[in-house]
């Protein structure tokens, strides 16, 4: 099992809709048994596949003596699963520091880990307890980045802590520019600038996601998202497989 974080210091880049895509790219053209785990209170990721706000349960997944398998669902796609969020984890920085919990996040990883061969976590945004868990538990980090200066600089600076942090072999960290709109000469230089990374375009098709509450692809297949999206989860996938060659 690996676990793929979808993380970044930034609030609406286009997070929810990464962990989205990729998790249903997992399950259906790489058939892995996926679990998308929604970590965000606001519950986008459980929103944009369609299921209704689980309620109040979500922080118990982080309790001591709690199942997290027990606490899936599934979502209609073959293969993949929820975990879902709700208003609950919004305390949960609060919770994992009081409980003094500091490796809560990676013990429910490991509960999981027999279930499924991928995980995809919808990140909060932000630099907190639970993100510093997210770091240590996770076998790769993508960091979707809107093309601007600010955002790309906000990037170089959670991977220069990751750096600074890790005294053992930590996470890959994968940058991926969203949201990328080529009549703009600013998204054109910030492609320039990284020709190695992967990108999105920008598209109305996306956001409709929130309308259809299905993955892209489901009713979109041949956009330039839905290719993009699938590139992308072919090189993590190639990523993961070589993390995974490594350490057996
Ligand atoms: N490639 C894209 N083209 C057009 N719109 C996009 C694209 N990617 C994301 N969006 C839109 O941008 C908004 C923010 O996206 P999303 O919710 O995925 O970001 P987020 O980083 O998860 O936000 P938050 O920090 O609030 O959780 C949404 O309305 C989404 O539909
Ligand atoms: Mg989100």
């Amino acid at each position: 099992m690996s676990t793929v974080a979808v993380y970044s210091l930034k609030g609406g880049v286009g997070k929810s809709t990464v962990a989205v895509n990729l998790a249903y790219r997992a399950a259906t053209a790489s058939t892995r048994r996926t679990l998308l785990w929604d970590i965000d209170a606001q519950g986008a990721a459980g929103f944009l596949l369609n299921q209704d706000k689980a309620g109040r349960d979500a922080h118990k997944i982080f309790s001591r003596d709690a199942d997290a398998r027990h606490l899936t669902v599934s979502t209609g796609y073959a293969r993949l699963s929820l975990l879902a969020a709700d208003n609950s984890l919004r305390q949960l920085d609060v919770q994992l520091i009081e409980a003094e919990a500091r490796k809560r996040l990676r013990k429910v990883l490991r509960a999981l880990q027999d279930d499924y061969d991928r995980i995809i976590l919808d990140c909060p945004p932000g630099l907190t307890e639970t993100s510093e868990q997210i770091f240590r538990a996770v076998e790769l980090i993508v960091v979707p980045i809107p093309p601007s200066p600010l955002a790309i600089g906000a990037y170089h600076d959670v991977a220069a802590h990751l750096a600074r942090r890790q005294r053992h072999e930590g996470p890959e960290i994968l940058p991926v520019l969203s949201m990328v709109d080529m009549r703009r000469k600013l998204h054109r230089e910030a492609l320039e600038a990284h020709p190695d990374w992967h990108w999105i375009p920008q598209a109305s098709v996306v956001e409709r996601m929130a309308v259809e509450r299905a993955p892209l692809a489901t009713f979109a297949p041949r956009c330039a998202a839905t290719q993009a999206f699938a590139g992308l989860w072919t090189d993590i996938e190639q990523r993961l497989q070589a993390i995974e060659a490594r350490s057996s």
